[in-house]
């Protein structure tokens, strides 16, 4: 049985003079420990899906089971890291993970919860910033610690809504590989959901990448399976064919949804050219090392 388990969901707000139709019959499964992303443009209604999933909004029509239970709320044992999801400005960084993990764990001492905080802290090379206030830190240093807060409670599922949509580039690309080491450690992962307007954040995390095919109303696509070994980096994601494939695949699902059935077409003509391609690079690439051992 899939620990996620969304059918036929769908989603609408009054707004002035009608209703806005965000999702239409949505259906998802993701399984223990699996990661999935959810990957679409702005506006596409991925806030919208997340919300529902984390039990802070509730569907109009449709099911959303998860460990085998109808979602009631907020679950005790998820944990979200958001694009802006503030820390208490006033605590150190310590202390915001510790009170996090003060009450996923209440039976553990104080100084047991601190020393907790300060691993996970560790964890995610914040080691020597434990005593900085949230004013004191980067932003990219701010959401290694979102991300320490939620990793210390030790969470059943984590919902991830563009955890570092917020920041510059090269932060982004450094805090993206600090994510996937940390989401690929260990046997017993966690199940993750993850909204992303990036499509290569997608395929260095994930699994299986969901696109969000706009509308309105907006429903989601098949999805495409990442079979690519952990742990990945974003050098190695970069010559990668596999990588490059499922890229292709994914933003030509996107563009066709965006730009209609006209163009449709045309996305895959692009793809199959793109595969062309690229199978005559893995032969060219197969071919050098046999001639240089010739030698
Ligand atoms: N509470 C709301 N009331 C009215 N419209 C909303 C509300 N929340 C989201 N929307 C609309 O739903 C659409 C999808 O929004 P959202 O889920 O935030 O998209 P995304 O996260 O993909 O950018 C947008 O057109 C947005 O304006
Ligand atoms: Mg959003």
């Amino acid at each position: 049985m899939p620990f996620i388990e969304v059918s036929g969901v769908s989603k609408s707000f009054p707004i002035k003079g009608g209703t806005r139709h965000v999702l239409q019959n949505v259906s998802l499964s993701v399984e223990q420990g699996e990661f999935v992303a959810i990957v679409g443009s702005m506006g596409s209604g991925k806030s919208t899906l997340l919300s529902l999933l984390a039990g802070l909004t509730t569907p109009d029509a449709g099911t959303i089971r998860i460990g085998g239970e109808p979602l009631k709320g907020i679950r005790r044992d998820a944990a979200f890291v958001f694009q802006n999801y503030s820390l208490l400005p006033w605590l150190t960084a310590l202390e915001n993970v510790r009170l996090a993990v003060g009450a996923a764990f209440p039976e553990l001492s104080r100084d047991q919860q601190r020393s907790r905080a300060q691993q996970t802290l560790e964890g995610v090379g914040l080691g020597n910033a434990l005593a900085r206030r949230p004013g004191q830190l980067s932003g990219g240093m701010r959401q290694r610690v979102a991300i320490a807060r939620a990793l210390a409670t030790e969470p059943q599922v984590m919902f991830l809504g563009e955890p570092l949509g917020a920041l510059d580039a090269l932060t982004r690309e450094s805090l993206q590989g600090e994510l996937a080491r940390l989401c690929g450690e260990g046997d017993g992962r966690v199940t993750t959901v993850m909204i992303t307007n990036s499509v290569d954040e997608a395929i260095l995390l994930s699994d299986r990448i969901v696109p969000i095919l706009p509308g309105p109303p907006a429903t989601l696509g098949t999805p495409i399976e990442v079979a690519l070994p952990r742990p990945r980096s974003a050098a190695l994601l970069a010559h990668d064919d596999e990588a490059a494939r499922v890229r292709t695949h994914v933003i030509a699902t996107l563009t066709a949804a965006l730009s209609g059935t006209s163009r449709t077409r045309k996305a895959a003509a692009a793809m199959r050219q793109h595969e062309a391609e690229s199978s005559e690079r893995k032969a060219t690439e197969m071919t050098i090392p046999a001639a240089e051992e010739a030698r």
